[in-house]
């Protein structure tokens, strides 16, 4: 058996931090940007290579089953969802996913590896099984995940989501379209989150205010992608990126890089995912978009990407 698979990026458009606290927040799938994985049986050993996650390849024993680390621990919840002890086969992973930049890497991995090892077998997983077993290892990256990354990587979908309720797709009236620009700053989503609690406990009004305000935020954007009103969801995002200001987790580079968007004619950006580093998002117009992009590089972005949803 051989074959490939991948999962996608994502980029959470509005209600990061928040949705972990059981707030709703919007994300979207980055299609453009893959994990992908070759597979292909062999006689004996199970090795996994992931050269772009800087790793030596790696070979599975037992041992590894109970391992800590997010690839052991996907590559064990998956053969023993397919009741399989005693692999074997080589899978190589490909990501063009930057890691820890709020992309979504460590799900779509996860997503990817365990198509692939089902695929060593003959099988697929369905997508609400696969984004089970991914959520479990999230938490290893995450600590405290509110199950959004794995939701978007896994469905692929645009997605309005909140923890413990349906999911939503979402489909835009319109088309709308997107750049993302990373600072080049890598930060973890994991001390972000902490950082927040932390907060959460020393000043508990006014960052439940700021919580409420970007649930309030969400539930606007929501009804704005329906009925295609980008003007406001613009506002809406900037808005949002300053919720995120109070909350602690936005950098002087992740702002100068909202203001050179804006300045440049986006309708709205804000950081995206965990902040300190990492990406911002901005939400363009076909007529400005390629004045923006140059702002953001001339603004010191390390790579801007486009992402476009509906239309
Ligand atoms: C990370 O992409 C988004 C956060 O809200 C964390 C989470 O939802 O698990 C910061």
């Amino acid at each position: 058996m051989k074959g490939s698979a991948s999962a996608p990026g994502k980029a959470i458009l509005l209600g990061e931090h928040a949705v972990v606290y059981d707030k709703p927040a919007i994300a979207i799938p980055l299609s453009q940007l893959r994990a992908m994985v070759d597979f292909h049986q062999t006689e004996r050993t199970f090795t996994i290579c992931a050269a772009d996650l800087k790793r030596p390849p790696w070979q599975w024993d037992d041992s590894a089953a109970d391992s800590a680390d997010p690839l052991a621990s996907m590559a064990a919840l998956t053969l023993r969802h397919l009741g399989v002890c005693a692999p074997t086969g080589k899978i190589t992973i490909r990501s063009a996913i930057p890691i820890a930049s709020g992309l979504g890497s460590g799900a779509a991995v996860s997503a990817a590896l365990g198509r692939g090892i089902a695929g060593l077998y003959g099988e697929t997983i369905a997508n609400a099984t696969l984004n089970a077993l991914v959520y479990e290892v999230e938490k290893l990256h995450h600590g405290t995940p509110s199950g959004i990354d794995n939701t978007t990587v896994v469905f692929e979908q645009p997605v309005y989501f909140q923890r413990g309720q349906p999911i939503h797709t979402i489909k835009p009236s319109r088309r709308l379209d997107f750049l993302l620009a990373d600072s080049g700053v890598s930060a973890l989503t994991r001390e972000s989150v902490t950082a927040v609690r932390q907060l959460l406990r020393e000043e508990p009004a006014r960052t439940n205010t700021l919580l409420d305000q970007i649930a309030s935020a969400v539930a606007s954007a929501q009804a704005c992608l329906a009925a295609g009103k980008l003007l406001q969801l613009g506002e809406l995002m900037t808005a949002n990126h300053g919720h995120l200001r109070g909350l602690g987790v936005s950098s002087p580079r992740l702002d100068a890089l909202v203001s050179a968007a804006l300045q440049a004619g986006a309708l709205g950006a804000k950081l995206s995912g965990g902040g300190r580093g990492g990406n911002i998002i901005a939400l363009v117009e076909p007529s400005t978009r390629l004045a923006v992009e140059r702002t953001l590089q001339s603004a010191g972005a390390k790579r801007v990407l486009t992402a476009s949803l509906g239309g």
